[in-house]
């Protein structure tokens, strides 16, 4: 059952989604070569904190962390620890806050450093592919539009959207209906509404679109491990187009 949101419930999400990037800017602007993983998700838990809301992600089906550090072949669920980033890395972060009940859900993979030519390629087509995403969320559109214009455009430039992990209706859960596959044929899928608030969230590999999950049980990795990025935003579905609610 797909929830829509009134015009009250969107203004809490927008604080949610606005606590959940300006949580973004702290982190993004700690991440540099020599600082652990750890570093990250202490400073992003204490800034959530200190804003009177909960990181959606801690104990989160046992999730041991409050963010999510994923780094080079690993695509998402990456647990944050000892790990040092090193020049020439890039990380993908995923920032999930509760504020008054509502959930903001949010990733973006950031250089450390100097990167290859082939790692700015992937950051740049996948945040397009994100923008792409979100401008297919338009009122009278079905789910699957957002798939096949993330899909196509991923393809188009020699990269792959990996199937196993998909966006997702949010709001008072971090998970709700409907699921959005970053793939697909268009025209299928439930008709995108007013009120409709949607985690669109590809995540793109440089190589195959296969991933595998490591022994911890939790860091996804690409199956022939070429880099992966991974953007999310949280946006409502409105009469006046997409509005992404996770911006400052
Ligand atoms: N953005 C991810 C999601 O949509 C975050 C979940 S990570 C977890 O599911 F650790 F909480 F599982
Ligand atoms: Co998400």
């Amino acid at each position: 059952m797909i929830i829509l949101k009134s015009e009250d419930e969107l203004r809490a999400m927008r604080e949610a989604g606005r606590l959940t990037a300006l949580t973004h800017a702290v982190v993004a602007a700690a991440v540099r070569p020599g600082i652990t993983t750890a570093s990250l998700d202490a400073l992003a838990e204490e800034f959530i904190r200190d804003h009177s809301a909960i990181p959606a992600f801690k104990g989160y089906n046992g999730y041991p962390a409050s963010i999510c550090v994923s780094v080079n072949e690993e695509v998402v669920h990456g647990i944050p620890g000892a790990r040092v980033l090193k020049d020439g890395d890039i990380v993908s972060i995923d920032i999930g806050v509760v504020l008054d009940g509502f959930y903001g859900d949010m990733a973006r993979t950031y250089p450390v450093g100097e990167i290859s030519r082939e790692a700015e390629q992937l950051i740049s087509v996948t945040e397009t592919a994100l923008k792409k995403g979100i401008a297919a969320a338009v009122v009278g559109n079905r789910v699957s539009d957002i798939g096949h214009a993330v899909q196509s455009y991923v393809e188009a430039h020699g990269m792959s959207v990996v199937r196993d992990f998909v966006g997702h209706g949010i709001g008072r859960q971090m998970h709700e209906d409907p699921q959005i596959p970053n793939f697909g044929r268009p025209g299928y899928g439930p008709r995108l509404k007013p009120g409709m608030v949607l985690a669109i969230e590809p995540m793109v590999n440089v190589g195959g679109w296969e991933v595998v999950v490591l022994s911890d049980n939790w860091t996804v990795v690409t199956a022939d491990r070429s880099l992966s990025a991974h953007f999310e935003d949280t946006v409502a579905v409105t009469e006046g187009g997409p509005f992404i609610l996770t911006q400052a």
